[in-house]
């Protein structure tokens, strides 16, 4: 998604802001652009392609501004080229902008009326263009508050202002914006990440807020106009976060990284004294919870759909599992005796921090399960629970998903316990069996050679389904998802169940079918529905905690994944799944860290 960074300095900006536009990288883009005040103008540099590339044409003509404003853009209006890549600028002021806006048609028409001829085919360019209207009767901030008044839909901004050569204007209206502090040197970054390499010190704008930048002094504003102070956070160092170390690129690092992500989520919320987990004060008294509401998008709402089938096995609360995206927008009927879970990595997904707001606005109680504790999502929950998975680059998610699964899985542990719903020894069973995690992931990763001959056999392909049952079928669809986003297979998951009626067409000789098929109560049941995919031509991939289980003929290949317990299986049965999509994409050539067409922190509706 599009990254915005912004510096007021006493010294040259540029290389800073390059250095930061590479740290967003991850978020996934497609342009790039830089704007810097140099001897009382605007110098406005952009490209299609990678921030290399606007590196190149810094260094073929350099920006010498104390002052700046930087992009990267994932493309919603035009397509990705040079001329609607951000900045867009007049001779008097330069915007870089995140999100949506939903009037700019109207508005456009508006401008033209008055002589503005538009360049691009983005939706940014109309609060350029309103800004050069109002800044000819007024002064920048009153010209901000005047354009914002106008628009419709969702924001965050960087602005510099040709005769103002010592401000930068920011703006937040459901877009993330952070400000950034340091000596002489102060910064607006679309997240604290960006930034980090330059101050730990960060204040998070709220929605409808603004701040105005200068080199020495940061000043904020309400929605009404008043100035008002913020908070500043110090945020945690993480070490090794934009090094690959050994690794090829970010996801397989963070796959290979999902023992210590286990060991590391399992050990801050298990007492090991006591014996007990260490989750307190729920924002509602865990006997009293009528039903628990889990909400998410993408991979989140895929470790949600594991979730349920855990709350419905050990506890009696009823469950209902929501995409964000519907959520927000359908006639829910809220309740004061439900907990709303929102699950998130990021914390800065558009849909989920939306039907977040939604949750507030009914004052229900919300939950958050993210892994950016300085999130949007984490900050407007009434209670977090963070995952510890450290930060996750590779836009497709893997040690978030685990990170996600085991802190549902323990929370449903404890509400379980806290109503009286387990008992005890299960309880304290089910804990050491957490323990056992970390290593039963290492074993899994084991079998990376056998899933890279797997591999080759997907090259061919023209597309691959995931079955499963019970808690396998969401595995499946994550799967799926998986080696979709990441090798561009068409790939469908599916409970095996319900292939007899409809998909089961899509069979034909030698199409891969994954089957996931743990030694559980629906073993037998899948391994039936194995054998009409089998019948019918279907290419078979077993992946089973079966011991006994004899891999013949009709099966193609066989994995094995460890066994600690039927509730933990998931969780194992993820990793072989991530490992397959990453060496299908890694023999097909993809950019494995940056899928096209994809972003890592997805801020737009
Ligand atoms: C997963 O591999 C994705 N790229 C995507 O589905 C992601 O999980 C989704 O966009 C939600 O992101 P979040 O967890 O940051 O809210």
């Amino acid at each position: 998604m599009c990254g915005i960074i912004g510096i007021a300095s006493n010294k040259p900006v540029s290389i800073n802001i390059i250095n930061s536009l590479k740290k967003l990288e991850y978020r996934g883009y497609d342009s790039a652009g830089i704007a810097t005040l140099k001897d009382n103008s605007i110098d406005e540099k952009k490209c299609s392609g990678r921030v290399d590339e606007l590196e190149k044409l810094l260094l073929k003509s350099p920006s010498n501004g104390n002052i700046g404003i930087g992009h990267v853009r994932w493309a919603t209006h035009g397509i990705p080229n040079t001329v609607n890549a951000h900045p867009h600028s007049t001779e008097n002021v330069s915007v870089v902008h995140n999100g949506i806006i939903e009037n700019s048609d109207d508005l456009k028409k508006e401008l033209e009326t008055k002589g503005y001829i538009f360049k691009s085919q983005t939706d940014t360019e109309v609060i350029t263009m309103l800004l050069t209207e109002s800044l000819k009767n007024t002064d920048p901030l009153d010209s901000v508050f005047k354009t914002l008044s106008k628009l419709k839909g969702s924001f965050a901004l960087g602005i510099i202002f040709k005769n103002f050569s010592d401000i930068i204007i920011g703006a937040r209206r459901g877009s993330p914006l952070a400000v950034g502090y340091s000596n002489e040197e102060n910064y607006l970054g679309s997240d604290s990440y960006a930034l980090k390499s330059m101050t730990n010190k960060i204040s998070y704008l709220d929605d409808g807020e603004l701040c105005v930048l200068t080199k020495n002094n940061v000043s904020f504003y309400n929605v009404k106009k008043n100035k008002i102070n913020k908070k500043i956070h110090t945020v945690s160092d993480d070490e090794n976060v934009s090094d690959k170390g050994d690794y090829k690129n970010f996801m397989s690092k963070e796959i290979f990284e999902q023992p210590t992500t286990a060991k590391k989520c399992v050990s801050e919320y298990i007492d090991s004294l006591k014996k007990d987990i260490n989750i307190y004060n729920f924002p509602i008294d865990p006997k009293k919870i009528n039903k628990i509401i889990l909400i998410g998008c993408g991979t989140a709402y895929h470790s949600c759909l594991v979730a349920k089938y855990w709350f419905e096995e050990l506890t009696q609360i009823d469950i209902e599992i929501d995409i964000a995206s519907e959520f927000r927008y359908r006639n829910v009927k809220f309740d004061n005796n439900n907990l709303y879970i929102f699950v998130s990595q990021s914390g800065e997904t558009a849909d989920t921090a939306a039907a977040l707001e939604i949750c507030k606005k009914n004052r229900v109680k919300t939950c958050s399960v993210v892994n950016v504790v300085e999130s949007t999502i984490a900050r407007n929950s009434d209670w977090v629970l963070p995952i510890h998975a450290g930060p996750e680059i590779g836009v497709a998610s893997t040690k978030a998903f685990l990170g996600q699964l085991i802190v549902l899985y323990i929370s449903c542990l404890k509400l379980s316990s806290a109503r009286n719903e387990i008992d005890k020894k299960t309880y304290h069973q089910s804990i050491e069996n957490l323990k056992k995690l970390p290593e039963a992931i290492k074993k899994t990763l084991n079998l990376e050679t056998n899933i890279q001959l797997m591999a080759k056999e997907f090259l061919e392909a023209r597309g691959s389904m995931f079955l499963g049952r019970g808690s396998s079928f969401p595995i499946a669809l994550e799967g799926a998802l998986k080696l979709k986003e990441l090798s561009y297979l068409h790939a469908e998951g599916y409970p095996a169940g319900e292939m007899k009626h409809g998909p089961l067409a899509l069979i034909e000789e030698g199409l891969p079918v994954i089957v996931i098929a743990p030694k559980d109560k629906y073993y037998e049941k899948t391994l039936s529905n194995m054998q009409e995919v089998i019948s019918r031509g279907g290419k078979i991939f077993l992946i089973t905690n079966n011991k006994k289980v004899s891999i013949s003929e009709n099966i193609r290949f066989g994995l094995r994944v460890p066994y600690i317990d039927d509730t933990l299986t998931p969780i194992l049965l993820a990793v072989p799944l991530q490992l397959l999509a990453y060496h299908v994409a890694l023999l097909k050539n993809c950019d494995i860290d940056k899928p096209r067409n994809l972003a890592k922190s997805v801020t737009v509706e």
